[in-house]
């Protein structure tokens, strides 16, 4: 059996990283392939660092664009290094333009398409992910769904059943992976912060940070939110942020200690040790859910709908009084619920199923 592991993200890294370990730990043959959506090194080289991946077979260069093409660019590519590798399946998790367009240069080669992550749904069409996600589901032969919630989505819209696996969240292997490491990392102590005492921030939302009126709005928002609990906010900005808040000329509120994005570890500690994440991210969501923080997920809706059932996380939308409001509300709730994102074994499981049916 021999195994194409697509990637070209942050999140892809980390989340795939479980499974790239359990291949190599099973003397498994398998190599990657970093469409480099992602290149710079907070961003990318980093988390091969950390997490001690091997370095990729294939490294596309694809880099940033507009969506057509930046996917049209992949697929070309992967195309390419598909037909020349022929393996028998390809891996591709989540949602971003790297997936989708893995996915389907897979697929059209005829290549068998695993999923991971898959059966997540928004229902927002304006997301950019969301599409990619409904796509890649359905031209997938293997769908690795993190929880009964997407198996049940994902057979309501007529996938078949043999096709779906419930393995749980590779994110939650992840982050036990790498706690016990992430703990003795000193960057509360290089930004003077005590625990839990501080927010930890995050945006990269294209209708959160592309659209002048929300960004602001949740600027303001923010700002509320220091003059209510006098805490820190500790904002590791993401390059498209960044770039945004300058075409805006938007001038962040007092209380937002802005950072470089950090790596995996250091993001780890915190993120363990924030009073309360405020996010539009997906794995934060999850993460913060798993470290038991509670999470304000400054977005109209999610797809990590699990999280907002056992009471983790809510959400809080543009609107600044009601960022603030959803702050108060998750400080006053004990953090005892039960993380609905699996074991941290689904990595394991997935190279399992793979072993088994290939
Ligand atoms: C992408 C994914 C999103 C995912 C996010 C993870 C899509 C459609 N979006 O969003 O689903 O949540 O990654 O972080 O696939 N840039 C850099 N350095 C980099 C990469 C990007 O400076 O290494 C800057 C560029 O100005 C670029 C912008 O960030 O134009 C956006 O990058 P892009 O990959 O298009 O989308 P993300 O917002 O990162
Ligand atoms: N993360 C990180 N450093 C940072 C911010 C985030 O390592 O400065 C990690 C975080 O722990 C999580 C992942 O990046 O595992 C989330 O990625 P992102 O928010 O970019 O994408 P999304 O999950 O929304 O697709």
């Amino acid at each position: 059996m021999k195994i194409a592991i697509i990637l070209g993200t942050r999140p892809e890294i980390i989340k795939l990283s479980p499974i790239i370990r359990e291949s190599q730990k099973q003397n498994l043959d398998f190599f990657i392939i970093h469409t480099t959506q992602h290149y710079t090194k907070y961003l990318d080289r980093i988390f091969f660092e950390e997490l001690n991946l091997p370095q990729p077979k294939y490294n596309l260069g694809v880099r940033s664009g507009n969506h057509g093409e930046q996917t049209g660019k992949i697929l070309i590519k992967v195309e390419g290094v598909l037909e020349k590798e022929n393996p028998d399946i390809v891996l591709v998790e989540g949602d971003t333009n790297s997936v989708l367009a893995g996915g389907l240069a897979a697929f059209k080669l005829g290549i068998k398409v695993g999923h991971v992550e898959a059966g997540l749904r928004s229902y927002d069409r304006t997301m950019p992910e969301e599409i990619n996600r409904i796509l890649v589901d359905h031209i997938s032969d293997y769908l690795f769904a993190p929880t009964n919630k997407a198996s049940f989505i994902l057979k309501g819209e007529g996938i078949e059943s043999k096709k779906i696996f419930v393995v749980g969240n590779t994110i939650v292997d992840a982050v036990f992976q790498n706690l016990k490491i992430a703990e003795k990392k000193d960057i509360l102590k290089k930004l003077q912060l005590k625990p839990k005492k501080y927010f930890l921030l995050t945006l990269h939302r294209p209708s959160n940070v592309d659209y002048k009126k929300n960004f602001y709005d949740i600027l303001k928002g923010l700002n509320l939110i220091y003059k209510k609990f006098k805490l820190p906010i500790i904002f590791p900005i993401h390059p498209r942020t960044e770039k945004q808040l300058k075409i805006f000329e938007l001038e962040l509120p007092d209380g937002i200690n802005i950072l470089e994005p950090v790596g995996y570890l250091e993001f780890l500690q915190l993120e363990q040790s924030a009073t309360l994440c405020l996010t539009d991210s997906g794995g934060i969501q999850e993460e913060a859910c798993v470290l038991k923080v509670p999470c304000v997920t400054i977005r109209e809706n999610t797809e990590r709908v699990e999280s907002i059932e056992v009471g983790a996380n809510i959400l809080a939308g543009t609107m600044p009084e009601k960022i603030c409001y959803s702050v108060k509300k998750m400080l006053n709730k004990k953090p005892s619920w039960s993380n609905p994102f699996g074991d941290g074994k689904s990595g394991r499981r997935i190279v399992k199923i793979l072993k088994e049916r290939l």
